[in-house]
This record gives C-alpha cells, sequence and structure tokens, in this order.
C-alpha cells in the first residue's frame, strides 16, 4: 500500500483520503498541503502492538517524534497507549506542551546541553537515553545536586552496518552515536553508571538505521546486545534485563519497493531473543522498539497543483509543482524515490499503469536544478491546473521542511471519517518576519 489506507477514488475520478475529496480539501486549505489520514496512523499503532504482544516477552513502542510531530500528533500517540521519543529540548517542549505523560517520554540526543539536561529533568521525563560520557556525568552530578533519582538506559554502538542509504546508517563503527562496544567503552559506560547512586540503569538502547527492508539485522542486533549483557554481568556483576532495538523499519514509497512488515519485524525480534537468551543464560524482562516512519509514512500524502507544464523537446517533459524541496528535501539529500498520482483524475480509465503513457520529472519552485521531487515518472497527460499527490509523505517531510526562498511552511490536515480539519496552520507572509528586528538597535 502506497496511498493511505482510506484511499479510494469518487464518481468524479478524485482520490479521496479519509472520507475527503482532495479537491475540496484543496479549496479549503489550499495548496501546497499536507495531509494526514489518522485512521492509518491508527493502524499501524495497532499493528504494532498486536504483532508485539507475547506471553513471555513485554514489548514497549515507543514513537520516534522526529518522523512527524505537533501537538496533535503527541496526542494520538498518547490515546494509542505508545511511549514518545524525543531529541531535543525543542520536541520535548511540544511533547509537553500536548500534555504527553512525562513518564512515558524517552530523551534522546547526542549532545545535549546541560539546559537540555535541566529541562528534562526538571520536567520529570521517564527516561534519558545516554549517548556519551560528558552526558552521563552532567546528569549524575546534577541528580546528586537535587536529591533526585533518574533512569536511564544507555545508547550503545553496536558496529552493526544497516542496509540503508549511508546518510540513514546509525550503527557503524564510526557513528558519532552511542558508546561504542569496540575497545570496552560500553563496558566502562556501564561501570562508570553504577558511580552515580541517583542514576538507574534500566537497559540499553541502539539505532541502527533507517528505512531498512533487510531485517535480519534486528536479529544480529539482538546477539550482540544479549551477548554484550552477558560479558557485563560477568565482568561487573550488572544485570541488565532491558534492551531497546531503535526504530527503522523501512516503508514502500514506490511500487518497486518491498519492504517487510511489522508481522515479520515481530517475528524476526522474537525467535532473536529466543535464541540468544538460551545460548548466553541470559533473561530480558522487556524490550522496546521506535518506530517513526513506519507509524507515520504512509499516513501522510502531499497534494500540489500544477504551474507550469514545461517540454523540452526530445530531452524532459517537467511538471513544475507549487512547493518542492522546502516541503520534501528527502529526494535532494538521500535520493528517496516518490510515486504520485493525478488526484484529479484516478478514475480506473485513467490511472492504470497503461494510462500512464508519458514521462515526466516533477520539479519544485525553488531556485536549484536539483529540486526535483520525481525524477523520472510516467502519468497521463498533465496540465496546467492539474493536482499531483505525491505518496507517502507522512515521514521526516513537514519536520525537515524549511522557508527557503520564503515559501512560507505548508499546513498540516488531518482527515478520519469525511471530516478534515488542521493540525498545523499555513505560515502566511507575515510569519517569515515574525522573529526579524532592525538593522540597527537604534
Ligand atoms: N530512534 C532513534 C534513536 C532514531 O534516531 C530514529 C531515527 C528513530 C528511532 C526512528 O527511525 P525510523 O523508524 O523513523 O526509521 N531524515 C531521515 C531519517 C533519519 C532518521 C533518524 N533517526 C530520512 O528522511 O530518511
Amino acid at each position: 500500500m502506497i496511498l493511505p489506507i482510506t484511499s479510494e477514488n469518487n464518481q468524479n475520478g478524485h482520490l479521496v483520503i479519509g472520507g475527503n475529496d482532495v479537491l475540496k480539501l484543496r479549496e479549503k486549505y489550499g495548496t501546497p498541503l499536507y495531509i494526514l489520514d489518522i485512521a492509518t496512523i491508527k493502524n499501524k499503532c495497532q499493528s504494532y502492538r498486536n504483532n508485539f504482544t507475547f506471553s513471555d516477552l513485554d514489548v514497549g513502542i515507543i514513537y520516534a517524534a522526529k518522523a512527524f510531530i505537533c501537538t496533535a500528533m503527541c496526542e494520538l500517540i498518547a490515546r494509542e497507549g505508545l511511549g514518545l521519543d524525543v531529541s531535543t529540548g525543542g520536541e520535548l517542549f511540544i511533547a509537553l506542551a500536548s500534555g504527553f505523560p512525562a513518564d512515558r517520554i524517552y530523551f534522546h540526543g547526542n549532545n545535549k546541553s546541560v539546559e537540555e539536561i535541566r529541562y528534562g529533568l526538571k520536567s520529570k521525563v521517564g527516561y534519558f537515553m545516554v549517548d556519551n560520557f560528558l552526558e552521563l556525568e552532567t546528569l549524575g552530578k546534577l541528580c546528586e545536586k537535587n536529591n533526585t533519582r533518574q533512569k536511564i538506559m544507555l545508547r550503545i554502538n553496536p558496529g552493526i552496518k544497516a542496509n540503508t542509504h549511508e546518510y540513514l546508517q546509525t550503527g557503524e563503527i564510526d557513528s558519532k552515536f552511542g558508546f561504542s562496544l569496540s575497545s570496552n567503552v560500553a563496558l566502562e559506560a556501564v561501570k562508570k553508571v553504577s558511580q552515580y547512586k541517583n542514576l538507574e540503569l534500566t537497559g540499553i538502547h541502539a539505532h541502527i538505521g533507517s528505512q531498512i527492508f533487510n531485517i535480519l539485522c534486528y536479529s544480529r542486533l539482538i546477539e550482540v546486545f544479549i551477548k554484550f549483557i552477558r560479558e557485563v554481568r560477568d565482568k561487573l556483576g550488572v544485570s541488565i534485563t532491558r534492551i531497546n532495538i531503535g526504530g527503522g523499519l523501512g516503508v514502500k514509497y514506490t511500487p518497486e519497493d518491498k519492504p517487510s512488515s511489522i508481522e515479520d519485524l515481530a517475528k524476526i525480534v522474537y525467535d532473536a531473543v529466543r535464541e540468544y537468551q538460551k545460548k548466553f543464560d541470559v533473561s530480558l524482562d522487556k524490550l522496546y522498539l521506535e518506530p517513526g516512519r513506519s507509524i507515520i509514512g504512509n499516513a501522510g500524502v502531499t497534494l500540489y497543483k500544477v504551474g507550469v507544464v514545461k517540454k523540452i523537446d526530445g530531452v524532459k517533459n517537467y511538471i513544475l509543482i507549487d512547493g518542492g524541496m522546502s516541503d520534501n528535501i528527502r529526494p535532494m539529500l538521500y535520493q528517496a524515490k516518490y510515486y504520485a498520482y493525478l488526484a484529479n483524475k484516478m478514475g480506473d480509465s485513467k490511472n492504470t499503469e497503461d494510462d500512464r503513457k508519458i514521462h515526466y520529472s516533477i520539479a519544485g519552485r525553488h531556485c536549484e536544478s536539483g529540486d526535483v521531487i520525481i525524477d523520472d515518472i510516467k502519468l497521463q497527460p498533465v496540465s496546467s491546473g492539474d493536482f499531483i499527490v505525491v505518496a507517502t509523505t507522512g515521514a521526516y517531510c513537514y519536520s525537515m521542511s524549511s522557508n527557503y526562498n520564503g515559501q512560507p511552511k505548508s499546513a498540516v490536515v488531518a482527515v478520519e471519517n469525511g471530516k478534515s480539519w488542521v493540525w498545523i496552520k499555513r505560515q502566511t507572509y507575515k510569519d517569515l518576519v515574525m522573529g526579524d528586528v532592525k538593522l540597527y538597535e537604534n
């Protein structure tokens, strides 16, 4: 499934999501428009909960806010019973502003400032995910000073290469994240925690990468983790019973993509836990996952209006849309591939692969040649005034959006059961100068 699960076509040949004709959404909210299908988000949360329910292993699902965050999303995640991974003071602020229960917040970040650490403590976040020795020391000392206890997990760099784009690999030996397993750095970190009476080591964490299709690396990670837990017990007499294996499950962006399912992941994870617990005589009481993209990715689409259609004879046909790299930087950063539909010409006879006869390049309105959302896609004939919907833009599009070229950020609209409402307002031109001040003070 590329489009959100509630997607259908109506008798006018328009795309309908969550019971809303997207052309009507366009009239109401304008374009470019991020549309989020609540049913798809709920369905993914439920799928994680259901597939990861085992009689002999407790599993916690934590949504990675960096994929997409706003107060409404935090409210939804809270209702769905998931935890929340925040990675900066800013994300923590958004979560708290939504009323998200602090004890279900996992505070990540590889370079937290002292102010951020204080803010996390003051907010009573459930867990600090400690990345490095400086953070450990700062946190340990602050807790001692304030006479407060804090649960922590240590982020470990397991030295595992995930099979994905190099920018999306985070678990390799040269990664900037976490305590390395090599040269006993991670072991030292565990030892160091015991120097701080107020810190409670509840587990170890790793996130090895994102948009991962070959999920066997999770089995390898679990093996490495359980082996390490055994080593920690043997060498330090410390018992660790919880592991957090991060996020990373890939999603479908194009018809060619064949990601593993949440169900496949659950099986691999469960089998690995059973196998390696036995092999290393270790027993876990809880496992955590931190999915971001696989919860929100397929729930979102971006609707654009086609402006100019430019033909460079014998070379290229450009469809120029009213957004671009300011609302979706992923094709430029990661060579990410996307798939699109003509939202106003979805009718059966018009949208089969046979009808997609013309090669187009879908490009944005920014001052860069690289501002291309889809380099080559076959579509039925497109004219100015048509509407393009780009699929799978729920994750890492709004959250990585910018005001490049003075483009106001697009609105985010939620849809469900025939209703639509704004989750994040469209920025106005005025918003673009809100923070600006005069040339000189006087
Ligand atoms: N946990 C940690 C500690 C993470 O750093 C991340 C993502 C996740 C969980 C969630 O991973 P997911 O399930 O979403 O793959 N901007 C890139 C993705 C960067 C991911 C960073 N960390 C992109 O657009 O593909």
